[in-house]
C-alpha cells in the first residue's frame, strides 16, 4: 500500500461523510460521549470500530499486545480512569481474538527481549489455569482456550482498579464484558463472563474496601 493512498482515501471519506451530513465534523468537534471503552489487541486484523460497526465518537479505545490490563501500566490506568470518571462509560469491553500472536508467543517459551515482561502476565494466566489447559490435548483448542482465559483474567484485572470499584459501588456501572473476535469467521463471541460473581469470589483479596464518599 502506498502511503499517498491514505490521503486520497481520507479525502474520499470526508466527502462521503459530508454528503450524508454537511455538519458532521462540526458536531464531531463539539466533544465525545462514548458509551463503550473497548480494550483490544493491537493486531492489525482486529480493528475496533469496524468490526463492531461503530462510528467515530462511539467507542473510547485502548489497544495493546494481547489486550492486557496490567495494573502498573500507567497508560491503561489513565485510559480506564478517564473513561470511568470523566466519560462515564456504561460498558468496558475486553476483546481478545483467536490466532493472537501475543498469546501464541506466551505459549512457546523463548527469549523475546523487551517482550518478555509483557508476555509474562499471559504466562501467569497459563499458570493460574494450568490444570484446565494442560488437560486439553489438541494444540489449537488449548491456544483458543488460553485466548479466552486471558480475556477473563483481564476483565478481573479491570475490576481490581480503584476507579472501577468506586464507580461500581456508587452506580453498578460500568458493566464489564469479555469477548473474543474470531478472525476465522469474523464473529464476535460474548464469553458471557459473570464478572460480578467472579469478583465477589475474589473481593476478600482484591476488594479495596471503598465506601461512599
Ligand atoms: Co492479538
Amino acid at each position: 500500500m502506498k502511503l499517498e493512498k491514505v490521503f486520497e482515501k481520507n479525502q474520499e471519506w470526508i466527502e462521503k461523510k459530508l454528503s450524508i451530513d454537511p455538519g458532521y465534523f462540526q458536531k464531531l468537534s463539539k466533544g465525545q460521549n462514548p458509551e463503550i471503552l473497548y480494550i483490544g489487541c493491537s493486531d492489525s486484523r482486529v480493528t475496533a470500530e469496524e468490526l463492531m460497526g461503530l462510528e467515530p465518537g462511539d467507542a473510547f479505545v485502548h489497544r495493546n499486545i494481547a489486550n492486557q490490563v496490567i495494573p502498573i501500566d500507567s497508560n491503561i490506568n489513565a485510559v480506564i480512569q478517564y473513561a470511568v470518571e470523566y466519560l462515564h462509560v456504561r460498558h468496558i469491553v475486553v476483546c481478545g481474538h483467536y490466532e493472537c500472536g501475543g498469546i501464541k508467543a506466551a505459549l512457546e517459551p523463548s527469549d523475546m527481549g523487551q517482550l518478555n515482561s509483557w508476555l509474562k502476565t499471559i504466562r501467569d494466566v497459563y499458570r493460574l489455569h494450568r490444570k484446565e489447559l494442560d488437560a486439553i490435548q489438541n494444540a489449537q483448542e488449548k491456544f483458543d482456550r488460553l485466548v479466552e482465559l486471558n480475556v477473563q483474567e483481564q476483565c478481573l484485572n479491570v475490576m481490581k482498579i480503584d476507579h472501577v470499584q468506586r464507580s461500581w459501588y456508587k452506580t453498578k456501572l460500568p458493566k464489564i464484558h469479555g469477548w473474543v473476535f474470531d478472525v476465522r469467521t469474523g464473529k464476535i463471541i460474548d464469553l458471557k463472563i459473570d464478572v460480578e460473581r467472579e469478583f465477589n469470589e475474589l473481593i476478600s483479596i482484591y476488594g479495596l474496601n471503598i465506601t461512599e464518599e
